[in-house]
């Protein structure tokens, strides 16, 4: 059991849960959701809610490192988040450089592999290298795959896998009726991944916004008020707990 001291937001009491480690979720996916409402709540401009929300994603890596989390998802920028004011983009991307740069050693250091989904050929040419080479230079480690979803939506990734089957069709390597979901599968950004075992969405939306729409099929989700910038390793500790709790049927009955 990996027992862990945490402060029970509504009643201030420190309590002793338990996490069973082998029962935890082999994937995490989360909507970093909440950073412009966090800053507007402190009279602070949107960019400074990202900025904090760097902060909360730097300690919800580390736990996961700590916990024995092995892939972590995070949505960080979609396909519809281009409709934003061209401030708040670029600063949203220079984030990801600054990120990238600041923490790339430590994530090296404590075995982190970094991946990304989504149209990374759309992103500024300096955010699409860096993220290259981060991947490049964490290729071999094995302690927990850090997903970055970026300039990432689940409908173009299912446009982008039809293309793909569609040119293997064309090509002859493979016959429509071959088609079943493991060629779809096969065809995504996240092939070499499972699917998320946990959505975890802060900031109380009840929605998906389309985020992993193919992947999230049986996902369990957790959604909390709890803006991004704010959340720290006992609110994901208190998801995995509750997690923990779920029963998962895949459609057929309990056992
Ligand atoms: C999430 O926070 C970050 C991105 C979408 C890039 P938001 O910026 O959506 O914050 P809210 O939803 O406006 O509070
Ligand atoms: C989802 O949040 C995208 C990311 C967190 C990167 P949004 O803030 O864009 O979602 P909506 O617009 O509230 O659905
Ligand atoms: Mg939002």
């Amino acid at each position: 059991m990996i027992g862990f001291l945490t402060k029970d937001r509504k009643s201030k009491k420190i309590k002793e849960k338990q996490l069973d480690p082998k029962r935890l979720p082999k994937h995490v996916a989360i909507i970093m959701d909440g950073n412009g409402r966090w800053a507007k709540k402190r009279g602070l401009p949107r960019i400074a809610g990202h900025k904090a929300g760097v902060e909360a994603l730097r300690d919800i890596v580390r736990a996961c490192v700590d916990w024995g989390i092995k892939i972590l998802t995070v949505y960080a920028f979609s396909t519809e988040n281009w409709k934003r004011p061209e401030e708040e983009v670029n600063g949203l991307m220079n984030l990801l450089v600054e990120y990238l740069r600041r923490e790339l050693l430590d994530l090296k250091q404590k075995g982190v592999q970094i991946r990304s989904i989504g149209r990374l050929e759309g992103l500024p040419t300096k955010a699409e290298k860096e993220l290259i080479q981060a991947e490049k230079e964490t290729v071999d480690n094995n302690k927990l795959i850090l997903n970055l979803a970026i300039n990432y939506g689940g409908r173009t990734e299912l446009v982008d896998a039809c293309r793909k089957i569609a040119y293997e069709v064309i090509e002859g390597k493979l016959k429509p009726e071959e088609i079943d979901e493991q060629v779809i599968k096969n065809a995504l950004y996240t092939r070499e991944l499972p699917d998320p075992d946990l959505l975890i969405r802060p900031s109380g939306e009840l929605r998906i916004s389309n985020f992993l729409l193919w992947q999230l099929a049986y996902t369990e989700f957790w959604i909390t008020d709890i803006y991004w910038p704010d959340f720290r390793r006992g609110d994901l500790y208190q998801a995995l707990v509750d997690y923990q709790q779920r029963e998962r049927r895949f459609g057929g009955l309990k056992i």
